[in-house]
């Protein structure tokens, strides 16, 4: 199966079973699980939450995966960067990008979507990293930005 088939496939799974679930801890948990048993050389696969209580300030949320550092300011690392921008940041090989936090010396590729609330808000980042160099490519990119916006458009911020 090609990874565009495995996307298309793991998007609908997620849509089936998120479908009518407000909560979004409970449709981050479940697409970082159907993510992560998608796709093998997913090593690391989860969301960093924009934290409510200090701003510009990421903390850890659902994943699947080694232990991930708990905080990441925002401009820190990929994920920083991710949320600082909000562009989607594609990294062939963290150990060359400026600021890596290496919560896992294993990871080396990795891929971080920024994720909207429904107003526009970033709310969260998605991060996905590989022990694979360039694992990721415009493949991924236009998927997972897909399946995030499907996800927020069924989310508002909680306030
Ligand atoms: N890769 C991230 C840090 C988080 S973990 O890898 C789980 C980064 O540099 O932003």
């Amino acid at each position: 199966m090609t990874k565009d088939q495995k996307y298309t496939d793991v998007a609908a799974q997620i849509m089936a079973v998120t479908d009518g679930e407000q909560n979004i801890i409970a449709r981050m948990a479940t697409i970082s699980c159907l993510l992560s048993e998608a796709f093998a050389d997913f090593f690391w696969t989860g969301f960093y939450l924009v934290d409510d209580n200090k701003p510009e300030e990421l903390v850890i949320g659902p994943y699947q995966g080694s232990l991930g550092c708990l905080r990441i300011p925002f401009g820190r690392g990929v994920c920083g960067m991710a949320a600082a921008t909000g562009q989607t940041q594609l990294v062939d090989n963290v150990h060359n990008f400026p600021g890596h936090i290496a919560c896992d010396s294993r990871s080396v590729s990795e891929i971080v979507v920024p994720v909207f609330d429904a107003g526009g808000m970033l709310i969260a980042v998605l991060d996905i990293d590989s022990e694979k160099p360039a694992n990721f490519d415009k493949t991924d990119k236009i998927h997972l930005e897909k399946i995030i916006r499907l996800f927020a458009r069924c989310t508002s911020h909680p306030d």
